[in-house]
């Protein structure tokens, strides 16, 4: 049995192995209808969520199965003290597979210690975002045609920004890929994260500015400033339209550089960018339900019964 709670946790060849998986789900979506009849997949969501939780849930039906769970930490028993330990024993009683949002860091690994089924790290705290991470890829790749050698911009709250911190840790593994870190210095990577990229000899430049890097990047991510990781409200106010993407600032982008964003968007981009055809934000939601169902069958060990 094997959970996944961080995208590493995946060497590259199983990563390369899961996108093919997807794409083929993407092609043939009748041969994998039925393939977890009588599976249960749980979704056990301390944290609020749209596009995880359903996504997860969507991919689950999609492939035959059955889903339960619980969408907030109000409407489960840990308001009355319930340790994750002693959930997720009880929720291996009553499914196959899970999937966990936790608002602390490292709860999925907790609960995988304790687990007779596989745990899916679904967001935890500021720290990573694997599945998130896999839609992602999945979206370069169809865009693309490839992950290696690239400029990859990221852009707004990179410092509690869980999918920025999941996605370099993806991306780095892939030849010539360069990042681009735009942020307020007040929002810049974790120390951790800068240490690792300089340790094993990444290529990236931290800038403050989105115009000055625009016309080098092919790929543009996106991302929110994260609110609910502030402790003050002064400051998140001071900092949240620190970058608004709109039509002047991309018509200094290349022609084929691709939006993407993790979504849910507040205004970092304005909603006039939807409809150029570099925006690949709704496109990646809906690869975010194929990559969930690959990652589904390869938990379960089921994709070893197709071919693909
Ligand atoms: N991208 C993402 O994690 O969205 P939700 O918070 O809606 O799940």
């Amino acid at each position: 049995m094997r959970h996944l709670l961080s995208p590493l946790d995946f060497t590259l060849e199983e990563v390369e192995n899961m996108l093919r998986l997807a794409q083929d789900i993407i092609k043939k979506p009748d041969k994998y209808s039925h393939i977890c009849d009588g599976k249960k997949l749980a979704t056990l969501f301390y944290e609020p969520s749209t596009r995880t939780r359903l996504s997860f849930e969507a991919a689950m039906l999609n492939l035959g199965g059955k889903t339960l769970g619980f969408h907030s930490a109000d409407s489960s028993s840990a308001t009355k003290g319930e340790s994750v330990a002693d959930t997720i024993r009880v929720i291996s009683c009553y499914a196959d597979i899970c999937a966990m949002r936790h608002p602390k860091e490292g709860a999925p690994l907790v609960a995988s210690n304790y687990s007779s089924i596989p745990v899916i790290n679904a967001g935890d705290g500021g720290h990573n975002h694997p599945t998130q991470t896999f839609t992602d890829l999945l979206t370069i790749l169809e865009l693309k045609g490839r992950l290696d050698n690239m400029t990859v911009g990221l852009c707004g709250d990179l410092k509690f920004g869980r999918t920025v911190h999941s996605l370099i840790n993806a991306m780095k593994r892939y030849p010539n890929v360069k990042f681009v870190l735009i942020s307020p210095e007040e929002l810049k990577i974790p120390q951790y994260l800068r240490d690792e990229l300089i340790s094993e000899n990444h290529n990236f430049k931290e800038v403050y500015s989105l115009d000055e890097v625009m016309g080098e990047l092919d790929i543009l991510y996106m991302t929110r400033v994260q609110k609910e990781r502030f402790f003050n409200e002064e400051e998140y106010i001071r900092l949240k339209n620190s970058f608004i993407l709109d039509l002047k600032k991309l018509s200094k982008a290349k022609e084929d550089m691709y939006i993407l964003h993790p979504l849910p968007r507040v205004n970092e981009i304005s909603v006039e960018v939807d409809n150029d055809p570099r925006a690949a934000y709704f496109k990646q939601v809906q690869n975010g339900v194929y990559v969930r169902m690959a990652l589904i069958l390869i938990l379960l060990g089921l994709d070893k019964t197709i071919e693909y």
